[in-house]
Parts: structure tokens; C-alpha cells; sequence
């Protein structure tokens, strides 16, 4: 279902785009279905959201620009966490939000490309990542705390961890991933994570995310925001 979303997503790329290239196992699909048109003499370029996209993307002879370079992108296409009916997101399982919300943000529109599992009436069954500078990150957590408390949200916050040390993003950060369950205001929770100093982002992408492609058994299905 994830692979046929990601060949579906290839109807929007037109010759001589700038295409950021989302991360995650739905969009590896997407630059494995790419790299095999570039390589029938499709002209485009991509902006990898990560190390491991970046990879992926060479290895299927994809030419990389850098979003420094093409600050004004034609499309990104990447994979979601969850989406919800208006089209906001939860993202950043695989760790690379940061990275995928500058070239979302940067892009005139957003596809996203996942099977029917991502699909929620409510954001917040996925635990939502946010990610924090190491500096003062106890200071940091408290704030956070105090934050969701405002809220009246309950939250359980587990710093994420791999092979026994803290996760560290690609842009050296830690990454806070907070069970919060239904979020009631996702944008009112947004303004408040972002406003305490040593968040650096979240993996609510809010009015960034244009059209989702749906992976489904019976076939590929298309939202497009009004
Ligand atoms: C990467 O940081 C994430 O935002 C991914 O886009 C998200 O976790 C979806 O991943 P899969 O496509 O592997 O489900």
C-alpha cells in the first residue's frame, strides 16, 4: 500500500523540478520509483531530508541540490506518522523532522504518501516527537511539562533512545516523544511547544500538507485540500 501511494505520487512530478525528497520507508519508495524514471532521462533534482535519503537517492542516480542552493522547491513528497482530515500531520518517527519540516515549508505544495494505517480522526495515538537542544534539556523538559499541564494534557514524555544512548537527529538534537493521545488543538499546542527556548521543532506539520495519497487495498486513494 506504501509502495503503490509512492508510484501514484510520480503523476505530479513534472521534467525539470526540485523535489524534496522525504524520509522513511513509504518515501524510500518514492525515490526507488523516481530514481527509475531519472534513469529513462526524467530531469529533476531532489533535496534529501536526511543522510539516509541522501543515499538512497544517489545510489538510484537521483542528482542532489542543496535546499541552500533552490531555497524555492517545487514539491516535496514524503511519508507521515498520521494525518488527519484537515490534512495536519504527526511526522517525525524515523527522527528526521526537522530536516523534513524546513523542505515541507519550503516547497509549493506537500504530498504525502501512506497506507490507510496513518489515517486518524484525532492527531495523538502516534506519540509525538519534539525535538530539543541537549543544553538545559531538564530545564527544557520542565517547561514542556509545564506546558501540556496549561493544556490540561496528559502527558508521558520518554526521551527516545537507540542501541542504549540517546537518539541524537541529525542536526545533533535529542528527541522528547510525548504519548499525549487525542490532541484537542494541535495548532494551539504547536505555538506553545515552540515558544520555550530549547525546543528547536515539533512533528506537527500544520497547513503544509496539500493532497495525501492513501495506499489502500482496493487501490490508491487521493485527498486534496480545498
Ligand atoms: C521520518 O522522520 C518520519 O517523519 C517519516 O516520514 C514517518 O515516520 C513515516 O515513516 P514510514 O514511511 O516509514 O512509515
Amino acid at each position: 500500500m506504501k509502495k503503490a501511494a509512492a508510484i501514484e505520487a510520480l503523476k505530479f512530478v513534472k521534467p525539470g523540478m526540485n523535489i524534496g525528497l522525504g524520509t522513511g520507508s513509504t518515501a524510500n519508495h518514492f525515490i526507488e520509483a523516481l530514481g527509475a524514471r531519472v534513469k529513462e532521462g526524467l530531469d529533476v533534482r531532489g533535496v534529501p531530508t536526511s543522510k539516509a535519503t541522501e543515499e538512497l537517492a544517489r545510489e538510484h542516480g537521483i542528482p542532489l541540490v542543496r535546499l541552500h542552493d533552490y531555497p524555492h522547491l517545487d514539491l516535496t513528497v514524503d511519508g507521515a506518522d498520521e494525518f488527519d482530515p484537515e490534512f495536519r500531520l504527526i511526522k517525525g518517527g524515523g527522527g528526521a523532522l526537522l530536516r523534513e519540516k524546513i523542505v515541507a515549508s519550503s516547497s509549493r505544495f506537500m504530498v504525502v504518501i501512506a497506507d490507510e494505517s496513518k489515517r486518524v480522526k484525532k492527531l495523538g495515538k502516534f506519540p509525538l516527537p519534539v525535538e530539543v537542544v541537549v543544553f538545559g534539556i531538564k530545564a527544557t523538559i520542565w517547561k514542556i511539562e509545564r506546558a501540556f499541564k496549561f493544556l490540561k494534557l496528559d502527558v508521558k514524555m520518554v526521551l527516545r533512545v537507540k542501541d542504549g544512548n540517546p537518539f541524537v537527529t541529525e542536526n545533533g538534537n535529542f528527541i522528547l516523544d510525548c504519548s499525549i493521545g487525542e490532541i484537542p488543538d494541535p495548532a494551539r499546542l504547536e505555538g506553545l511547544l515552540k515558544s520555550i527556548p530549547g525546543v528547536v521543532e515539533t512533528g506537527l506539520f500544520i497547513g503544509i500538507c496539500g493532497i495525501v495519497l492513501m495506499g489502500t487495498p482496493k487501490g490508491v486513494t487521493e485527498f486534496k485540500r480545498g
